[in-house]
């Protein structure tokens, strides 16, 4: 195979260590990451582009005489990039890793996903979707629930179009609200759902459409708080394995959820070339599916590319040309660990420029660059919630954990904060 030129996009802590693993591989010529981090300028060219830009990505990816764009976030997918690339004269011979528009509403529709679920005889909670003009059937549906309710805008929401309410009252208040514009047009729709209780686990494949390959099954802890209490976050850290996902768990992953989800996409023509993400949530030792995502998810991807030993470009020629039977993955037996160290405030408000000092002395550590930039003086500064992921290998758990806090107390920033407990096993 010949070297290729790659254009990743996206900005955060998924991006810079998919930049990490392709940095590594025989097959690559030349990465250009858009927009990128201050991180991801140690594995390939930022580019000052915005995902949603399409022209501008377009232009680049002649420019550059790109051969495969990937998508780290999902806006770009949901908006349909892969079929603005697809579909122009210029473009169309770029590999896209990324579902098409409408493969991509498994994760920007709700409703879709659910639907899809129902179809393809795909396990997850029952589920009733609500606009203005069936409210009634909504409070009904709530009546006949036990708490805590369930309440999901339809569209994309940034990660915040979930409540988990504990209230009949409080639910019905708050569906009438969300029906009413709190979550902007994304929630003209709302999937009402009963609540599943379990331990929940995140599982990522690749998929050329017809076959898939299985990557390292993550968990992350999406709590800003201790024992997962407090407000959700984008996460604050992940491991990999998972100890309940073990063989006779993911057997029944494979058959009931990810080759009835592929084959359900083939027979519906949902063009699907790229990652899917299953957040599963382990019922009694029966999985089922909480939500799909049509990308990688983050601080998942900072344990999962670790723990990929097979060569990540080989894997994704493969997914783009339909070669995926032909693909062998290879995973790295042990532990990975990651911590994620937030500007304090996150996930609501929080200061950013704070000049980041320790990194040249981390040892056995890999540091993925989440909200960080380069001040004008060529210091790290901090640029978001999520600053650093520290990610570490352990021939247990627990030691992978104590080498990333080893790490995680060297790093230093003005109001640092980050969890002590990643890694704790919920019951
Ligand atoms: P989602 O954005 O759909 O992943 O939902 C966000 C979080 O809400 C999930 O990670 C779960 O922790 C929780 N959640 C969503 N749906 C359910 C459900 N039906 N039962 C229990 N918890 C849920
Ligand atoms: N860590 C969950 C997500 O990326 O959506």
């Amino acid at each position: 195979m010949d070297k290729i030129k790659i254009l990743l996009l996206g900005s955060g802590g998924r991006e810079c260590a998919i930049a990490w693993k392709l940095s590594q591989s025989k097959l690559l010529d030349k990465l250009y990451i858009a927009p990128g981090n201050a991180g991801t300028t140690q594995y390939g060219e930022n580019v000052a582009i915005s995902p949603m830009d399409f022209e501008a990505v377009g232009k680049l990816a002649v420019e550059k005489g790109v051969d495969m764009l990937i998508v780290g976030n999902e806006d770009p997918l949901v908006a349909g990039i892969a079929d603005y690339f697809h579909d122009s004269e210029q473009l169309s011979y770029v590999m896209v890793i990324g579902p098409s528009r409408l493969g991509a509403q498994l994760e920007g529709s709700k409703d879709f996903a659910k639907g899809f679920m129902q179809r393809h005889g795909i396990p997850t909670a029952q589920y009733l979707s609500v606009t203005a003009s069936n409210l009634e059937e909504g409070y009904a549906f709530l009546e006949k629930q036990r708490k805590p309710y369930v309440l999901k805008a339809d569209g994309l929401a940034a990660g915040k179009g979930v409540l988990i309410v504990d209230s009949l009252e409080q639910a019905k208040r708050e569906l009438n609200e969300m029906l009413g514009g709190l979550f902007g047009k994304s929630s003209s729709t709302v999937v009402l759902e009963q609540f599943l209780k379990g331990i929940e686990c995140s599982v990522f494949v690749v998929t050329d459409g017809k076959d898939y390959r299985l990557l390292p099954v993550a968990k992350d802890y999406k709590r800003v708080g201790e024992k997962e209490k407090g407000l959700n976050t984008g996460g604050m850290g992940s491991v990999s394995p998972v100890s309940f996902a073990d063989d006779a768990f993911m057997a029944k992953v494979k058959t009931r959820i990810i080759e009835p989800t592929i084959a359900g996409l083939a027979q519906e023509k949902l063009p699907y070339t790229g990652f899917i993400f299953f957040g599963l949530i382990n019922v009694d030792g029966d999985p089922y599916v909480i939500e799909y995502n049509c990308r990688m998810g983050d601080p998942e991807t900072e344990v999962v590319m670790p723990r990929l030993k097979s060569d990540l470009v080989e894997l994704l020629i493969d997914t783009a040309t339909g070669k995926l039977s032909e693909a062998t993955v290879e995973i790295d037996p042990r532990y990975a660990t990651a911590v994620m160290m937030v500007s304090g405030g996150y996930p609501q408000s929080y200061e950013k420029g704070k000049v980041i000092t320790g990194l040249d002395q981390v040892e056995d550590s890999i540091v993925f660059h989440s909200g960080t930039k380069l001040g004008a003086d060529g210091e790290l500064l901090t640029a978001g919630g999520r600053v650093l992921a520290v990610t570490s290998y352990g021939a247990t758990k627990q030691e992978a954990l104590d080498q990333s806090y080893k790490n995680v107390n060297i790093i230093n920033f003005d109001k640092k904060y980050y969890r002590r407990d990643i890694g704790f096993d919920l019951k």
